[in-house]
């Protein structure tokens, strides 16, 4: 067993884990964060996606000794307080969710893609690209695109009106289509 120390969700956090230990099961299983949802856990699905130090990984395929020392945000720290991160109500408002079991991987992956390129969604192969990353098999990723694109606005401070898109017939998705 092996003691750790890292930061999750800006708390500083202990634990004992075995060297196999995911990080994933550690946030799960010893943290009882289980926001973060496991699917494959073969790095397929993308729904254990969790932010480390900023960048979007699997945490099904991350050791929790390789985040000692670090910065782990997972989908319990998005939201400030009782507010809502903007991706979330993006989600909810762009009905990008049925089932929701890959949402907090999602919500992750855009987090942190966002931060890294706030204009993500102005470029719509690039923003295919990332949502590829993950599995939705209820909402066909209409819904995802939209969220994605609505959320982008508010983060750089703009208004989304999703009828302008509609009316473009663009989906929501400013330059193009689905
Ligand atoms: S559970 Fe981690 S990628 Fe599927
Ligand atoms: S909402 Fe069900 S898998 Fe995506």
């Amino acid at each position: 067993m092996t003691d750790i120390e890292l930061t999750v969700n800006g708390e500083p956090r202990r634990a004992t884990v075995e060297p196999r230990t995911s990080l994933a099961d550690l946030l799960r299983d010893g943290l009882g964060l289980t926001g973060t949802t496991l699917g494959c856990e073969h790095g397929v699905c993308g729904s254990c996606t969790v932010l480390l130090d900023g960048a979007a990984v699997r945490a099904c395929l991350t050791l929790a000794v390789q985040a000692a020392g670090h910065e782990v945000r997972t989908v319990e720290g998005l939201a400030d307080g009782d507010r809502l991160h903007p991706l979330q109500e993006a989600f909810a408002a762009e009905h990008a969710l049925q089932c929701g079991f890959c949402t907090p991987g999602f919500l992750m992956l855009l987090a942190g893609a966002l931060a890294a390129e706030p204009e993500l969604d102005r470029d719509e192969r690039r923003l295919d690209q990332v949502l590829a990353s993950n599995l939705c098999r209820c909402t066909g990723y209409v819904g995802i695109r939209r969220a994605a694109a609505h959320a982008a606005a508010r983060l750089r401070g703009e208004a989304y009106d999703d009828r302008e898109a509609d009316e473009d017939g663009e989906d929501g998705v400013p330059g193009g289509s689905v």
